[in-house]
């Protein structure tokens, strides 16, 4: 079984991750940090608490930043995932579960320093708490196995940003964090729209998780509705990205990914901020910004029918 760090703003799409995480037998979930983005941190530490008493899992759920590594606020998605970033069903106030007291960058931390070599993070918000481990003990990119990231987007099949014309929001809500992720010295593979917006999830794929799915297939369809009508209100889609979910898939079936490599770099500031600019190895450019850096995987191709097969086969006639 791998070993895994799940960092997250739950988030619906967030959710559906983290169900599909924590039936997996191949992933042992180690622990779950919060980190502000589809809502404030209290909001998303009290979903992620919710999810832990809700899909039964034993893993720690510590607190992350509430803010990014610059101090400032990100800016939540309360049109996107609902006033309570759970699609607004019901969540009640105060969880059975009870918070784990570390910080979530210290949570991490201590988990990859007790299994060297051994942990996966994915992570599937803003990537401010990664860059605060890393900022607190360097020597974490060295022990970490890698880390898997649903954010970004770098123009394959015409995928090029969803808050502005070029970035995604996981990045644009800490690009400077973001930037500190992809160029330090550990393998950072990068799940994109360009990928993610290639997998939708259907009315007719959601509403047979509901029927097929057992009370997780339920909680899927329950906890996406309000998703789904944004997507039909904003895309006039009859469905939902994926997002978050690719991440965890990708952790467990890398052969549906085309990866290109290169190192990453993130526009911090103006115009273009959280764009995510990938200088693929080889190409012919002169020495520039990316060069010193090491070369992380970029998703640009997906098996789509794969991956919903797949997803759907976790929860379906099991
Ligand atoms: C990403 O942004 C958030 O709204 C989703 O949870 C996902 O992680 C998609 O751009
Ligand atoms: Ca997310």
């Amino acid at each position: 079984m791998r070993k895994v760090i799940f960092d997250t703003d739950p988030g619906v799409d967030d959710a559906m991750a983290l169900c599909l995480l924590a039936r997996s037998r191949q992933l042992e979930l180690l622990g779950v940090s919060t980190v502000h983005g589809n809502a404030d941190i209290d909001t998303v530490t009290r979903n992620a608490l919710f999810l832990k008493d809700r899909f039964g899992f034993a893993a720690p759920v510590a607190q992350g930043s509430g803010v990014t590594l610059t101090d400032k606020q990100g800016q939540p998605a309360p049109h996107v995932h609902g006033q309570n970033g759970l699609g607004d069903i019901v969540v009640p106030d105060h969880p059975d579960a009870v918070l784990d007291g570390r910080r979530g960058h210290r949570m991490m931390i201590d988990l990859i320093r007790e299994n060297p070599h051994e942990v996966t993070i994915i992570a599937v918000g803003p990537l401010t708490n990664l860059a605060r481990a890393l900022d607190k003990d360097p020597e974490i990119a060295r022990l970490a196995q890698g880390v898997v990231v649903m954010g970004g987007a770098f123009g394959s099949h015409g995928h090029t940003g969803n808050v502005s014309p070029v970035a995604e929001a996981n990045i644009a809500n800490d690009p400077e964090a973001a930037d500190t992720v992809f160029t330090a010295s550990w393998p950072v593979t990068v799940i994109g729209l360009d990928v993610t917006q290639q997998v939708v999830m259907d009315g007719a794929y959601l509403e047979r998780l509901r029927r097929d799915g057992g009370e997780d297939g339920r909680f899927l369809h329950e906890v996406s509705r309000g998703y789904h009508a944004f997507h039909q209100r904003s895309r006039r889609l009859d469905g939902i990205f994926a997002h978050d979910s690719l991440a965890v898939v990708y952790a467990l079936r890398p052969d549906l990914f085309t990866l290109r490599r290169g190192p990453v770099r993130v526009v911090c500031g103006g115009l273009a901020a959280g764009q995510t600019i990938q200088k693929p190895k080889d190409s012919p450019f002169p020495l520039g910004a990316w060069d010193a850096h090491s070369a992380q995987a970029v998703a640009v191709d997906v098996d789509a029918e794969a991956v919903l097969a797949f997803f759907a086969g976790s929860f379906v006639g099991r």
